[in-house]
């Protein structure tokens, strides 16, 4: 075709009216709920953008398949159904359902995992470090050298650092219950993950004995990337891609609620059968039997349908670029967002865009604040916040300051970029009247969800 405007490759067959609140409600709401995007109601936001799990519509294909879901609760269709749709996908054993990605991962951390050991990754994510660190783990992040130059255009930022796992599995021999890969880096940027980058530290794990663990929540748009970026895959389906993803590792941990476009599920996959069967032990403990785990008949059908859907070329094509889109508008404008791209969202670098305010008054976090004020939009820190406090309890800044904006998938429309973009560009254009916050009250574990915080001076805006 010579057309060359992507379009949303769906129409739209039910809608769900957005409420429109006025900048005074905002600022109302935003002192009621603790400085804490968190603590606001949905129903204050208009452009809800704080995450892109399990806030995705769902497809008539997967609502039509849940009225098949069948509720036994042992040996159910519905689970035979979503194991052999996960299978076709990562092509591995033991196929365990979990509620939610973070389900997966404790079970498998405290199946496997004991106190001293450590867990290398290129970047764990806020879940994975906390389960980790809750057992006395030590989460160690070795991102590729690109990854914390925020403006940097790089095809694959999202890499492993070989040399530093290497490294880490020589002198932590013995103390490595498994290595893993997350795709995409959901907090470096949502960058991608080349394909000869998982070969390689698959290699290297298998030289040291060390099983390699797939976060995979964003599989699917990692398999996008390296069909455009990677040389020699640009012929291949994002499926094919995305089974050789697989190939490399032993197992993985997903959350369902991104790439397996439902609102509520995940699974944890195998290839070891007696760490397999220790798993569906401990998960029967807290989850549910092991063809449900924690989810109803219908959540797997739903499933086993958005697995199916997510490696549509039309889709990643148009899911890639409305990210894209919302990049090349800011950058075009000298907004700083991390270079390129990603695939779920969009990274504000908020050390860049506020230099005044000290990393220790959390610049992300009051950028965030400012952007829900002006434009009622939600977005995420992912910065000092949320990574800042140490296992120890002293205070480490996190190696970047980034406001998150996350695209929900098939949910809004290129309207609702533009007028994005517009919020966006009017806080930029504001950027020195933003002053910095203070925490006031916080809990000593994933302190961000729950924290309470205010103006580190009289206000957040000096008008
Ligand atoms: N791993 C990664 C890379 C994630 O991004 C998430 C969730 C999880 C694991 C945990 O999955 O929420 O289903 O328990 N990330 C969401 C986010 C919450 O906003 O990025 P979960």
């Amino acid at each position: 075709m010579h057309f060359k405007t992507i379009i949303e490759p769906f129409r739209i067959k039910a809608v769900e009216p957005i409420r429109f609140t006025t900048r005074e409600q905002r600022a109302a709401a935003l002192i009621a709920a603790d400085y804490n995007l968190f603590k606001l109601r949905a129903e204050d936001v208009l452009l809800d953008l704080l995450t892109d799990s399990g806030t995705g519509a769902m497809s008539a294909q997967q609502w039509a398949g849940m009225m098949q879901g069948d509720e036994s609760y042992a040996g159910a269709r519905s689970f035979f159904k979503f194991e052999a749709a996960v299978r076709k996908v990562t092509g591995l054993r033991h196929i365990i359902p979990t509620h939610q990605g973070r389900a997966a991962e404790r079970i498998l951390f405290s199946t496997a995992c004991t106190a001293g050991q450590i867990v290398p990754n290129n970047t764990h994510f806020d879940t994975t470090r906390a389960n980790l660190e809750a057992l006395g783990v030590r989460a160690v992040d070795l991102r590729c050298p690109e990854a914390t130059q925020p403006s940097l255009v790089a095809p694959f930022k999202g890499n492993i650092d070989l040399a530093a796992l290497d490294r880490c599995l020589t002198e932590h021999a013995g103390r490595v219950p498994f290595a893993m890969i997350t795709v995409t880096n959901n907090s470096g940027g949502g960058q991608p993950v080349a394909l000869a980058n998982i070969r390689e530290a698959s290699a290297l794990c298998k030289k040291h004995g060390v099983p390699l663990i797939l976060d995979c929540c964003r599989f699917a748009e990692n398999a996008w990337f390296i069909k455009q970026r990677e040389p020699g895959q640009s012929h291949r389906t994002p499926a094919d891609i995305a089974r050789e993803m697989f190939s490399y590792a032993d197992g993985c941990t997903m959350s369902a609620k991104k790439d397996g476009l439902v609102n509520m599920g995940g699974f944890l996959a195998l290839n070891d059968d007696a760490l397999a069967a220790k798993c569906r032990n401990n998960l029967i403990l807290t989850e549910g039997f092991p063809t449900y785990g924690g989810l109803a008949g219908y959540d797997l059908e739903a499933l086993a349908v958005g697995l199916k859907e997510v490696l549509d070329e039309h889709y990643l094509e148009y899911r890639v670029r409305s990210v894209a889109y919302l990049g090349d508008k800011l950058t075009a404008a000298g907004v700083p967002i991390v270079q390129p791209p990603g695939g779920h969202a969009i990274y504000i670098d908020a050390r860049a865009m506020l230099p005044h305010v000290p990393q220790s008054e959390f610049p992300a976090w009051a950028l965030s604040c400012a952007l829900y004020v002006e434009g009622g939009v939600r977005s995420v820190e992912i910065g000092s916040v949320m990574f800042g406090r140490q296992p120890d309890g002293t205070e480490k800044p996190a190696a970047m300051e980034l406001v998150r904006l996350a695209f929900p998938r098939r949910v809004y429309t290129q309207s609702h970029v533009d007028y994005l973009a517009e919020v966006l560009l009017y806080v930029h254009s504001q950027r020195d009247r933003i002053r910095g916050v203070k925490l006031v009250e916080a809990p000593p574990l994933l302190r961000h969800f729950t924290a309470k915080l205010a103006p580190a001076h009289d206000e957040l805006l000096t008008s």
